[in-house]
């Protein structure tokens, strides 16, 4: 059986866990539906598995859902999903041809008046959820992952890694699937001024140009 009630003692998905008998990724969203590894199930609307191809070359690790995806159940649809997706495009890669999902599957937020507000995850959702990373990486084993933003990388990685100093190299981890780290769409939302906001665009473009590497023709 899914041991999803326990944390492990370990950190970050290693391909070496026991992902103990879910054989289909259908089988382990369904097992992940009542997951209470930690308490963020407790106020999310939905839980967030990831999505996209049993055969995929290339899995997209995003942070967790925000609002827009934790009221539709899927990841990526909000506007960081719209402009990855834009970015994805101009990188020439097909985003129905990856597998997208998130470091943690439920949603984290403050309320601030009638607004959900994001909350970054912490150390410890992050460890319990990469149990779930983990299994979908074992069902895949897909050619590279792609680690967007800091809580990705920290999932996939550990702490040695750092997006700013690593960003747009491929990594090749004793015992996991090579992972491209890059930086997380919101980040680009965030950027006010023009010119910077371009040039980081143009920069979070040059890292998923090196996908296409990955993908069949
Ligand atoms: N940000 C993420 O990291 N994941 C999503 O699914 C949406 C926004």
């Amino acid at each position: 059986m899914l041991d999803k009630q326990h944390p492990l003692p370990d950190t970050g998905p290693s391909l070496k866990r026991d992902h103990a008998d879910a054989a289909t990724l259908e089988d382990l969203r369904h097992a992940a539906e009542s997951c209470t590894r930690c308490d963020l199930y407790r106020n999310a609307t939905h839980l967030v598995f990831g999505e996209g191809p049993e055969n995929a070359e290339v899995v997209l690790v995003g942070e967790q859902p925000g609002d827009k995806e934790d009221l539709a159940g899927r990841p990526f649809v909000g506007p960081a999903g719209r402009l990855l997706d834009q970015c994805l495009e101009e990188a020439g890669v097909d985003r129905d041809r990856c597998y997208v999902t998130n470091a943690v599957k439920h949603f984290k937020y403050q309320m601030r008046g009638k607004k959900r507000l994001h909350a970054r995850p912490n150390a410890g959702e992050v460890q319990r959820c990469a149990w779930w990373l983990g299994a979908e990486l074992e069902l895949l084993r897909p050619k590279l992952v792609v680690a967007l933003g800091a809580t990705a990388v920290s999932s996939l990685l550990g702490s040695k890694v750092k997006v700013m100093r690593d960003r747009g190299n491929i990594l090749h981890p004793e015992g996991q699937f090579d992972i491209l780290v890059t930086i997380h769409p919101s980040a680009l939302l965030r950027i006010r001024e023009p010119d910077e906001k371009e040039r980081s665009r143009a920069s979070f473009i040059r890292d998923l140009k090196k996908i296409r590497g990955f993908l069949r023709h």
